[in-house]
């Protein structure tokens, strides 16, 4: 509980030291000085309730969104899932970030299962808004899942119920740090024939959890995560992208990676602010010798800086020059101050 406390603490402290607003910029120049005597407590992100979950057809309350213990999703990791975030923008509005884009993961996602999600496209982004509606918020993770109800329990999922869940709630970012001191796991990422490392498939994360364990375990804010070849891939729940004279070189997904939504809007940002970006295999020695590298994901927002991995500063250890102008543009995106990227914002209100 104490641990959970001093981390909310932390990320509090965190996001206003990368606040765009002027009142908010003022209390983060007189706070920042705070964040580093504030201990990590290594990932644990406490969920704040929120009042409905959206559940099989209808609302019902937080505490009364239960499920049967013998769903198949439960039993074999039969699930699949969104990470998605609506921020308050410039103009006092709020807007859910890529919304389409999530969407179409979630059903790309279901297809490697051969899941049929019991509405279309349409009704799930309907459905995403309505719940944060009726949760009044105008800030928040989303996290729809779909998994194999309880009928039957064998490894045939053909045929099972598909249950359907929109959970919405305040959570501060993910890795809630300025900067994140990185190790290479043991665990490698799912070989692609084993696994279809493209999709959000809950039974995948098992994979994810274990490298997050193992470093976490041994003191490091992060885990990053080879392929089968031996080739970077990504981190647990975030892509990965290194800066190296001023070019920037993120993974292909032919590196069992997931197909990031971050990870594609940081490329278009960077691109349009005049950078070249490749897909290329990085190796780990190319990794340490980067000039700049950060993570990309949505439940850890604005790109977040990597200032070491295996105990090897990268570049000085600092947030490098390119990292601050991708995050600077991210901020301003998601928060709507951009008109040319309008397009990815859903809002919420009419106000
Ligand atoms: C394994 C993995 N990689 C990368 C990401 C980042 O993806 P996105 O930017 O779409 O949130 C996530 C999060 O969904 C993830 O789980």
């Amino acid at each position: 509980m104490m641990k959970d406390n001093l981390n909310l603490m932390r990320t509090k402290l965190y996001r206003l030291t990368i606040a765009t607003s002027p009142k908010q910029q003022a209390i983060s120049t007189k706070f920042k000085h705070h964040l580093g005597k504030i201990p990590i407590s290594g990932g644990h992100m406490p969920i704040e309730k929120s009042e409905y979950i959206w559940m099989n057809g209808k609302f019902v309350l937080w505490d009364e969104a239960k499920t049967h213990v013998l769903d198949h999703g439960i039993h074999y990791g039969t699930g699949v899932f969104e990470g998605i975030r609506a921020y308050e923008t410039v103009d006092g509005k709020s807007a859910i970030f890529r919304l389409e884009e999530h969407v179409e993961r979630l059903f790309r996602s279901a297809k490697a299962l051969r899941m049929t999600i019991p509405y279309n496209e349409e009704k799930v982004k309907e459905i995403i808004a309505e719940t944060i509606r009726k949760n009044k918020l105008k800030e928040c993770y989303i996290r729809p899942l779909a998994w194999y109800g309880y009928k039957e329990l064998g490894l045939r999922a053909q045929g099972l119920p598909v249950n359907f869940m929109v959970a919405v709630w305040k959570w501060e970012s993910y890795l809630g740090k300025e900067g994140v001191r990185a190790k290479i796991s043991t665990w490698m990422r799912n070989n692609p024939n084993s696994f279809p490392n493209e999709a959000k498939v809950t039974g995948g994360y098992v994979n994810a959890v274990l490298a997050s364990e193992e470093v976490r375990s041994a003191g490091y804010d992060e885990a990053i995560m080879l392929d089968h070849r031996g080739f970077v891939a990504e981190g647990p729940g975030e892509n990965l992208f290194i800066v190296e004279n001023k070019r920037l070189s993120t993974p292909p997904l032919s590196a069992s990676i997931l197909q990031g939504i971050t990870r594609d809007t940081v490329m278009i940002l960077a691109r349009d602010l005049g950078y070249e970006v490749r897909e290329a295999n990085i190796t780990r020695n190319r990794l340490y010798n980067a000039d700049e590298a950060f993570f990309t994901g949505t439940a850890a927002e604005i790109p977040t800086p990597i200032y070491e991995v295996d105990d090897r500063k990268i570049g000085n250890g600092e947030t490098g020059p390119i990292t601050k102008k991708i995050q600077s543009e991210y901020s301003a995106v998601i928060r709507g101050k951009k008109q040319k990227y309008g397009h990815w914002l859903t809002y919420l209100y009419k106000r």
